[in-house]
This record gives C-alpha cells, structure tokens and sequence, in this order.
C-alpha cells in the first residue's frame, strides 16, 4: 500500500490515490461523519453555476464533486491525475465527465471556463501556486474560482481537539473502512502542514484573482475560498 510524502511528487500522489480509489466515496462519508454532502452542496452554491455555464472541476476523483455541481444544469467536467480514482468514477457515475489531465498542465485554451473549482486537491499539488495559476489562465475574465479544502478551525479549543483527537485518530479508523489506510496518514500529515484561511487567500491573489474572500465550514474544519479572474 501506497502513501505519498509531503514533497508531493505527482507519481506518488497519483499511486496513492489509485490505492484509495475503490472505497473512496465511502471512506469520506464515513471518515467525515457524512458532513462531505454539505460541504459538495455548499461549493456548488458558492460557485453560483446556472444552465450553460461551463465549468472545470479540478482533482475531481471519483467524480462525487462533479456530480453534485453537474446537478446545477453547468456543463461542469472532472480532471484528475489518478487512473484509478477515474477509471471507478467511470464505473460508478457514468454520466459524469471525467478527463484525465494534470492541474500543473491543462489540456484546455485560455479563457475556456465560467467557473472553476477544486475541492479537497489542492492541498495535493506539488506546487499549489502554480496550479491556481493554471487555473485562472483557463478562466475567462470575471469568472469565478472556489477552493473547498481543510483547513484551520480559528476557535483555539476547537483546533486543539481537531489536531490532537481528531487528526490522530484519523489513520486508526481509516484501517477498518479504507482500501489503503496508509494514505490517511498522509491525509493528517497534509493538513496540519496547511496554510490557515488567510495565507491561502494571499496565495489565491498572488496567481491572477482578484476579489479573495473565505467562508468557514464546520467551525473552521473546512474552508470556503471564493475568487474572481481579473
Ligand atoms: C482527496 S481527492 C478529491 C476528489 C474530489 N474532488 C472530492 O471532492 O472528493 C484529491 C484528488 O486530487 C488529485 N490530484 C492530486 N494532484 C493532482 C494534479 N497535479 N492534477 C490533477 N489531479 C490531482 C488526486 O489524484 C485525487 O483524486
């Protein structure tokens, strides 16, 4: 079983979530105590998507984001490094686009989409500036940019309990419904090492988007980050 160092080295990280992606979608739901659904819902709301928009749904996975921003009526495509993570969300969501591309190098013209979104990938790039760089070179002008991803609850009390109860206990309980437990301490380690909601927003300005704002989830489990193209 497979997990990938914080370098987050593209092969790595791509074996490792080949080796998650048979019970990904359940993992999550499980791992999250179901709370996944709302945090989908609400990146779906927060990119205001309508009928004939087009959107790109970076790190896309299995394809559960795609398919809950698909159900605004946007053409909305997955992109996502892992063939395995691809191949089950073909299997299992068959109306789903899903392309394999890495996000450091999109397979799309400038200016393609209305909207762009990565939820819970980022934190996985090797070089997250850049890739939100790529990002708002495939957005139009005035299109917008959700970043769902953990992050840092701001209570102190609430981090604690997150960092040393929660995240501690994460691989443990990973071991009894995950196809590669491994990568849930990779899972722990990542995001202690994340930045908070505001380097997160400095870093979303510094690669092209104007507008930077953030909305926290869960007391702050996970994050909201909203931008426009300028
Ligand atoms: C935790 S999953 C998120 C899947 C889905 N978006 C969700 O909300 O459940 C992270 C995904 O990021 C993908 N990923 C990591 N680095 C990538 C890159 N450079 N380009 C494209 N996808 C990448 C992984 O393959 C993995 O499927």
């Amino acid at each position: 079983m497979s997990r990938a160092s914080l370098r987050k080295e593209p092969h790595e990280v791509a074996a490792m979530f080949d080796g998650v992606a048979r019970r990904y979608d359940r993992t999550n739901t499980v791992l999250s105590l179901g709370q996944d659904r709302a945090w989908r819902r609400a990146t779906r709301a927060a990119l205001a998507l309508a009928p004939g928009d087009r959107c790109l749904d970076l790190a896309a996975g299995t394809g559960v984001s795609t398919e809950e921003l698909a159900r605004s009526g946007a053409f909305v495509v997955g992109a996502d490094l892992s063939l395995g993570m691809l191949s089950v969300g073909h299997a299992v969501r068959p109306k789903v686009a899903l392309l394999a591309a890495d996000a450091l190098a999109l397979p799309f013209p400038d200016g393609t989409f209305d909207a762009v979104t990565v939820s819970f990938g980022l934190r996985n790039f090797v070089d997250p500036a850049a890739g939100l760089a790529e990002l708002a070179r495939v957005t139009r002008p005035g299109g917008r940019l959700v970043i769902c991803e953990f992050s840092a609850p701001p209570n102190r009390l609430v981090r604690r309990v997150y960092l040393d109860a929660v995240l501690r206990a994460l691989p443990a309980v990973a071991r009894s419904v995950s196809s590669n437990p491994e990568a849930y301490v990779y899972l722990a380690e990542s995001i202690r090492a994340w930045p908070t909601q505001q380097a997160l927003a400095s870093l979303i300005a510094g690669a092209g988007w104007s507008d930077v704002r953030w909305r926290n989830l869960t007391a702050g489990i996970v994050a909201l980050h909203h931008a426009t193209r300028r």
